[in-house]
């Protein structure tokens, strides 16, 4: 339900806010935007354009599978003031993007019609076959990271849906004017590629007139869509918590067989002792656009192939030319229509389904770690297809580099952690239904389930790295319930449950125990390490005379 709902346009920000303390303080950021846009623009904007990071509180690395994550917006954001261009030829579609951070250099692009060959969505999409006669182009340069790329991204998505020839569109797209101003860090894991990517969609769609009749849901398949024109494969994870989350929640948001959303109240408001999230950045810088070859994309193509093998080591019905996911083998293992099934009964599979993964252990198992996978060749041998057609199936539409490919861990590491989701949901569900105090026995169920996400994201996803291992120890040491990486991966963020009252002593204590926050002024410790409320998810504010 909650991904059927529209997408919300308020007229003020005591509407959008959780809070009235909370709008009073993002008021001033709103306005200072609101002057600075007409400052280099020379007109007032119509809107902004608002969307929030993400902390995954758990489910890393399979919903690119389908399985079901556990994530929540959190209050750091993506704001962009925007309006029509004054300027800039009408229908021209051409956009002007300014930043308040001088880091990020003003651009100017024109989106342009390139006719033959395959849409850039065709080239992301292997499986997908539409051809059609004039596309989209704005040129984003992949191989370099830059800001604007994800503004170019979030426009695809518009352009393509709205304005494109193939579909019979007649209309041209407005030229806008738009300037960005972002609280989340960027390759921290705390998700601002998808806020930059959403919040720029948002600014496209409703100055062109095109958000009404949306739903939430279609956004977040758009906004999917548009993060593979970066270059990265991945799910819906992010899009989906800055999309449909509302404050006070997090959700249990599911892709299989079609994206669905369940916000579900975090417990931690109403125990005693009472409990938030705290997230904490390892300062080691991971851009999954920038790695992707060998971190990100990689996972996505090890766990599609491990899909394959493990269907054939099952004798399962598989055609040569598909690319069934893991959750699509499990669902075809159990013979049940899908729609059949309740979360309950998802979970109980997954368990009957758990010893089957051995057949996948590796040949070389007990080797060096990392030796213990297959190899380029013995994957496709594996996967009984032919080399044109495996090149086809999983490599034509993605650039992956490794020597050993690794089926039994990414595959035990994705059925283990979509098992502790389900689980992590239904303590939180429980706990909603507990009258009065709840016993602090649940906190340290979850805490318990986040430390073995973090244990498999480590071990079996090897999406960790040391100082993110450091970091957990550190605020296990220091008291949390549990803590975990969040994210892509690689670098970026930890999130830590920890009692309220305790909080303060617990960032000190971190503060001190992990060496790269020492020489940190307060100001941007406060940016490294903060407890976080679920906040709200996208939206749109209308500005008024
Ligand atoms: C990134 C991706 C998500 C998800 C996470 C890992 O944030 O964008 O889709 O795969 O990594 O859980």
């Amino acid at each position: 339900m909650a991904a059927q709902l529209p997408i919300p346009v308020y007229t003020s920000l005591d509407q959008a806010m959780p809070d009235l303390q909370t709008a009073a303080v993002q008021a001033v950021r709103y306005n200072n935007l609101v002057e600075e846009f007409e400052k280099r623009f020379g007109h007032k904007p119509s809107y902004i354009a608002r969307a929030p990071g993400r902390v995954n509180l758990i489910g890393e690395h399979i919903d690119y599978v389908l399985f079901g994550c556990f994530p929540a917006a959190i209050e750091r954001d993506i704001i962009i003031a925007c309006g029509p261009s004054t300027s800039a030829p009408a229908g021209s579609g051409g956009v002007q993007a300014a930043n308040l951070d001088p880091k990020y250099k003003p651009q100017t692009f024109v989106p342009m019609l390139k006719t033959g060959g395959p849409t850039a969505t065709e080239e992301a999409d292997a499986a997908n076959t539409v051809h059609a006669e004039a596309s989209w182009e704005l040129d984003i340069d992949t191989r370099e990271l830059r800001w604007e790329s994800y503004v170019k991204a979030g426009y695809y998505g518009v352009l393509n849906r709205f304005f494109s020839p193939a579909s019979g569109s007649q209309e041209h797209p407005v030229p806008v004017d738009l300037l960005f101003t972002g609280s989340v860090p960027s390759g921290s894991g705390l998700s601002s590629s998808a806020a930059m990517g959403v919040a720029s969609a948002l600014a496209f769609l409703v100055l062109n007139d095109k958000l009404e009749g949306l739903s939430k849901g279609q956004l977040v398949e758009m906004a999917m869509q548009n993060e593979k024109h970066v270059g990265v494969n991945s799910g819906g994870l992010d899009q989906a918590a800055s999309v449909i989350c509302t404050p006070h929640s997090a959700i249990f948001v599911n892709f299989y067989p079609k994206l669905t959303a369940e916000p579900i109240p975090l417990p931690t408001p109403r125990t005693i002792p009472r409990a938030v999230f705290v997230c904490a950045n390892s300062l080691v810088v991971s851009d999954k656009a920038v790695t992707a070859k060998f971190h990100y994309n990689l996972r996505v193509v090890e766990t599609l192939v491990a899909a394959r093998v493990l269907g054939r080591l099952l004798n399962l019905p598989l055609t040569p030319t598909e690319r069934p996911t893991l959750r699509v083998i499990l669902s075809r293992w159990l013979g049940t229509p899908e729609a059949d099934l309740e979360k309950e009964d998802v979970k109980s599979a997954i368990e009957r389904f758990l010893p089957e993964i051995q057949k996948l252990r590796p040949p070389r198992e007990g080797r060096n770690p990392g030796e213990e996978g297959v190899t380029m060749k013995e994957m496709i041998e594996l996967s009984g297809l032919s080399e044109e057609q495996f090149n086809e199936v999983y490599l034509s539409w993605v650039e992956v580099e490794a020597e050993y490919f690794q089926f039994y861990k990414r595959t035990r590491h994705v059925f283990t952690e979509a098992l502790r989701v389900l689980e992590f949901r239904e303590v939180c569900v429980r706990a909603q239904a507990t009258e009065g105090d709840l016993p602090e026995e649940t906190l340290k169920q979850l805490g318990a389930l986040l430390d073995a996400s973090h244990e498999s994201c480590s071990t079996l996803c090897e999406s960790s790295c040391p100082e993110v291992d450091e970091l957990t120890r550190l605020a296990k040491a220091a008291g949390a319930y549990g803590s975990r990486i969040t994210g892509a991966g690689w670098g970026g963020c930890t999130v830590s449950l920890v009692a309220e009252d305790r909080v303060e002593e617990f960032i000190a204590k971190i503060k001190e125990g992990y060496a790269p926050y020492r020489e940190l002024s307060e100001e941007k410790l406060h940016d490294a390490i903060f407890a976080t409320k679920p906040s709200s998810g996208a939206f749109v504010l209308k500005l008024t005379e």
